[in-house]
């Protein structure tokens, strides 16, 4: 029989933009999974790739005065390179403008089309660029925004394709109860059920006010909504559609979607409804992980707070950036990026540790033994309870892995590096070297702290690209650590005493947290560029600029970035949370007249509630200042 199989995907990335650490979460989360999965002895296809097509991409390109087939080029060139970065192993790399892409999503659309599943119509409704997506009257409110993002909607009307999804929402809802694994985290899967729920319409399948897409095979005026698109390429990159679908009756169907939380609904609503019409298996899960947000809110480009991998990657190592990542956020909820909490978990676990724990063990064995591996004796208690951690972390790692828990898999891996440090206090090998007698004890200790690091390195294949090749050298064991099989850490004393190590440089030197913050932020965040995209004057009197008197301001607590300011807006007293304590001082606050963008939905930062923003301007050199009226004028005067 041959190895099992596990087929898993990220979603396909827009090149509208290069990718940041956000963006890089969702494919290291992958790619841990896959090398795990790898480790597991089975036959890995993870793949990931790019999403070209569309209105948002046709304009992007058109901003930048180029064509978009130039534009996503050289983006996706930059993607490919960000992943060889970060030490992706992904198997194949999908581009939507690719000819095997296209034949096979022109492939789907026919068929549908001949099923009647897929009909010819008009439509007539709101759409969102940026999320590429098609609101209903009631979804975009009176506000006219797009209801997942929050930006103004556009109002489209066109001859359009329709697909019938309303057709399958009874055998949807049968599918998701009778798999309750089909949609996780569970809330996730609930939210969808009431979307489902309260009643589908058919969903529109192609555009003809732009051309920059897949062409509708039977009528070349329309392109395939981008969507429709996207969402096919876990088949066609397995070859549905075309000559040699091998690949596709092997993996199919995947065994995992891993996407951000929102486009869960396009994963488990829209995909699995064009799958039933075609009459093929759906996925077996689709997992909606959260989001990494900053304390000024979620990453975005037009925010200016965008994280550049890259960047950190050249300041701080892969192995450090990928283990942060994994580590810090409980995998399924959001979580908050700091370069500062960054560089503690570097210094806490990478450097201390598990680097000392290397360091310290190498040191013995050679000032002890000539850097041999000795030969233990007769295990006592406290060996035989480092034994015992080893192999409960093992099991809790497989446990948590089922569940996609990475954090909770680095955390049981933490639990043996810790359980190892404490046996060396407890042993305290360099006692037992002074001891009449105790050298066959000493052996042991020594063999045993060598035995826990082979297995450390081994549980760390997954999550780290290169660390464990480091320790491995350094213990002197030959061949590639990562082509071993999960059974060689589910067994205790198969390292080979007489052994010769090779201490080396510490594996994670130990990083100044006050210089590294000091550099820091600046060097991290790309400032936005020049916003190309005009907007009307329509879109700019949406916002309600106000002159802010401040009536007190104080630091708040465990935060060293955030203010909390009370404003008064002459009919009204604020509260509002700005980031910007490390250039403002609270006293010399009091009494100034800022500017506020007072329409904006409350927020809460640090389970502080603010309720509007005050507004700054800051340059590439990390300066910042704060706006504000060059003359006395009334608080909550308008600022038009
Ligand atoms: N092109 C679509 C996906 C089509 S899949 C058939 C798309 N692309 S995207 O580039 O906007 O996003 C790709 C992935 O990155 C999504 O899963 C999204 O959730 C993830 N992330 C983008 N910003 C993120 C954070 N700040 N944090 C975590 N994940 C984030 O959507």
């Amino acid at each position: 029989m041959g190895k099992p199989r596990y087929y898993l995907t990220t979603p396909i990335y827009y090149p509208s933009d290069n990718l940041h650490i956000g963006h890089a979460y969702t494919t290291v989360a992958a790619d841990a999974i896959a090398r795990y999965k790898r480790q597991r002895g089975y036959d890995v296809m993870f793949l990931t790739g790019s999403d070209e097509h569309g209105q948002k991409i046709q304009r992007v390109a058109a901003e930048n005065g180029v064509s978009p087939r130039e534009y996503v080029d050289k983006i996706v060139a930059g993607f490919k390179s960000l992943w060889e970065t970060l030490h992706i192993t992904n198997d194949d790399f999908i581009r939507t403008t690719e000819e095997r892409h296209i034949v096979g999503v022109q492939k789907i659309f026919q068929e549908l089309y001949d099923r009647g599943d897929i009909y010819k119509s008009e439509y007539e409704g709101w759409y969102c660029v940026p999320c590429e997506t098609f609101w209903t009257e009631r979804q975009v409110g009176e506000d006219k925004i797009c209801h997942d993002c929050g930006r103004p909607v556009e109002l489209v009307k066109e001859e359009s394709y329709f697909f019938r999804m309303s057709k399958y929402a009874d055998r949807w809802l049968q599918f998701v109860e009778e798999n309750p694994d089909f949609i996780q985290p569970a809330s996730r899967r609930n939210e969808m059920i009431s979307f489902v729920q309260s009643g589908l319409e058919d969903l529109c399948v192609s555009r003809t006010t732009f051309d920059w897409g897949i062409q509708v095979p039977m009528d070349p005026e329309h392109v395939i909504y981008v969507w429709n698109d996207a969402l096919s390429n876990y088949i066609t990159a397995l070859g549905y559609g075309s000559e040699d679908e091998e690949k596709y009756r092997h993996y199919w169907p995947a065994d995992l979607h891993l996407v951000g939380k929102e486009i869960v609904r396009f994963h488990t609503i829209i995909w699995p409804m064009m799958l039933m019409a075609l009459e093929i298996p759906l996925p077996k899960k689709v997992f909606g992980h959260g989001w990494l947000i900053l304390e000024s809110g979620k990453m975005s480009k037009s925010l200016g707070n965008v994280v550049d991998p890259l960047i950190l990657v050249d300041k701080y190592g892969v192995d450090a950036i990928r283990y942060y990542l994994l580590r810090e956020i409980a995998f399924g909820a959001d979580g908050h990026y700091s370069e500062e909490a960054l560089v503690r978990r570097i210094n806490a676990d990478l450097a201390n540790d598990l680097g000392n724990l290397l360091h310290r063990t190498l040191t013995m064995i050679e000032k002890y033994f000539g850097g041999v591996i000795p030969e233990p004796s007769a295990a006592g208690d406290l060996d035989q309870d480092l034994a015992a951690v080893a192999q409960a972390v093992a099991q809790e790692i497989e446990e948590a892995l089922d569940r996609l828990e990475i954090s909770t898999a680095l955390a049981a891996i933490w639990k043996l590096v810790g359980r190892a440090n404490k046996y060396i206090d407890e042993t305290t090998p360099w006692i037992l070297a002074r001891e009449e007698g105790m050298r066959p004890r000493l052996q042991t200790v020594l063999y045993n702290l060598a035995e826990a690091l082979r297995i450390i390195a081994l549980l760390l294949v997954p999550y780290l690209p290169t660390a464990p090749e480091k320790i491995w050298k350094q213990l002197g064991l030959g061949g590639d650590v990562r082509a071993l099989p999960w059974q060689r850490v589910k067994t205790w004393g198969i390292l080979e005493a007489g052994t010769v190590v090779k201490r080396g440089e510490p594996i994670f030197p130990r990083i100044d947290v006050e210089e590294a913050l000091r550099e820091g932020e600046k060097k991290v965040t790309k400032k936005a560029p020049m916003a190309q995209e005009r907007i009307s004057i329509e879109e700019f009197g949406r916002l309600d600029l106000r002159v802010a008197q401040v009536i007190g301001v104080e630091r708040v607590e465990k935060s060293n970035k955030l203010l909390k300011f009370q404003v008064d807006l002459g009919t009204e007293k604020r509260q509002v949370v700005a980031g910007i304590a490390q250039w403002e001082k609270p006293e010399d606050l009091v009494g100034k007249k800022l500017v506020m963008v007072a329409n904006l939905q409350p927020a809460k930062l640090m389970g502080i509630v603010s309720d509007g923003m005050i507004l700054a301007a800051s340059d590439d050199e990390g300066n910042l200042s704060l706006l504000t009226v060059d003359r006395d004028i009334a608080n909550g005067a308008k600022i038009s």
